[in-house]
């Protein structure tokens, strides 16, 4: 067998077998948000969205309104780009200013994925704190990097991102009617929001016993849209045992999955669970999430209408934009300590 760059090599316990037990019956629901059309199922979508939020904190969407031909307008445009030469690519590459565009090696949880990124804003320029500095309320723009070649990458890109943005809003709305709480409950969190989406290349892997395409790890955004292409590998731990559980493709579906903020909202009631991607030895794969992230001033905390004495709050507010920043650290460089993490957040008991 080849050797492997140490960097990549995960710990025997986060490896691909590690607590994977094949062949299980049980599936991620997918649902058919075209029932929506049907005013008497409408109840019924609400209360299996919010039952999968719970459960696994996973689902999947078909007939949720993306237009396909948008997705395989970006599919197409980003394969040619990840297949220019590196000294092309790395024209766009992200950097301490700009912490956008393309980046071929990125740490989660201090060990190297095996994996390329282009990241993209959703809006440009986006305001984010100027410093992870608490005190300093200072703020400054970051802007995408394009590339020249090929030339319809940003509107390729631009349009999937509009209609990525739009179910996002809807898939919010659904979210907020499962929690009991009016439909438009939580978007005044978004006026600037920071969400970006990206392109994840997983390229064939020598030894995907020992590496990951994306090591375990939970979303930090409110939710997470992701178009996956038929190779497979993405991979979900299960609320209740921990048991992962791979997220089958299905054509021209979305998955959708929550992250920390929901989590937090929802005072853990909604699930952000962990997950990761392997990677195989013979077939290259694309996956394209959209993250959907508030404003940078959010004081991201529990809801008042959720928490109560019986349900007291589990979490500190901390301020979306700082975390944002301490987070993004880490991805430039093996950090000697953990990265922040939302634990850091809970309360202690
Ligand atoms: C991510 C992620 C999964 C995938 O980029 O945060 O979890 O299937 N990606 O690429
Ligand atoms: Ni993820």
């Amino acid at each position: 067998m080849e050797d492997l760059d140490p960097t990549y090599i995960q710990a025997p316990e986060h490896r691909s077998d590690s607590n994977f037990i094949p062949n299980q019956p049980e599936e991620i629901p997918v649902i058919d948000l075209s029932r929506l059309d049907d005013p008497e199922d409408v109840q019924n979508v609400i209360s299996e969205i919010g039952d999968a939020c719970e459960k696994w904190g996973f689902f999947q969407v078909i007939n949720h309104g993306v237009p396909s031909d948008a997705r395989q307008r970006v599919e197409k445009t980003v394969k040619m780009f990840f297949d220019l030469p590196m000294e092309e690519k790395i024209k766009v590459k992200r950097d301490e200013v700009n912490p956008v565009g393309y980046h071929d090696g990125e740490h989660t949880k201090n060990v190297k994925d095996w994996k390329e990124v282009f990241d993209i804003y959703f809006k440009d320029p986006m305001v984010i704190p100027s410093s992870t500095d608490p005190e300093d309320e200072g703020l400054r723009l970051v802007y995408n990097k394009w590339p020249q070649s090929p030339s319809d990458f940003r509107e390729a890109c631009e349009v999937y991102a509009k209609h990525a943005e739009k179910l996002a809003f809807k898939l919010l709305e659904l979210i907020s009617l499962s929690l009991g709480l009016p439909k438009e409950r939580f978007h005044d969190y978004f006026k600037e929001q920071m969400s970006f989406f990206r392109i994840n290349r997983y390229p064939p892997c020598p030894r995907p016993d020992l590496a990951l395409g994306v090591g375990h790890h939970k979303d930090a955004d409110v939710i997470s849209l992701l178009a996956q292409d038929e190779v497979g590998g993405l991979q979900v731990s299960r609320r209740s045992d921990g048991v992962w559980f791979p997220i089958r493709p299905v054509p021209n579906a979305l998955v959708i999955n929550i992250g920390n903020c929901m989590e937090i909202w929802t005072n853990d009631k909604y699930w952000s669970a962990e997950h990761r991607v392997v990677v195989n030895t013979t077939r290259e794969r694309y996956s394209i999430p959209f993250f959907l992230l508030p404003s940078h001033d959010v004081e991201v905390k529990p809801l008042e209408e959720i928490v109560s004495p019986e349900n007291p709050p589990r979490y500190k507010g901390y301020k979306w934009g700082k975390f944002y920043v301490s987070r993004n650290r880490s991805d430039f460089r093996k950090l000697e300590i953990e990265n922040i993490q939302i634990d850091d957040f809970k309360v202690k008991t």
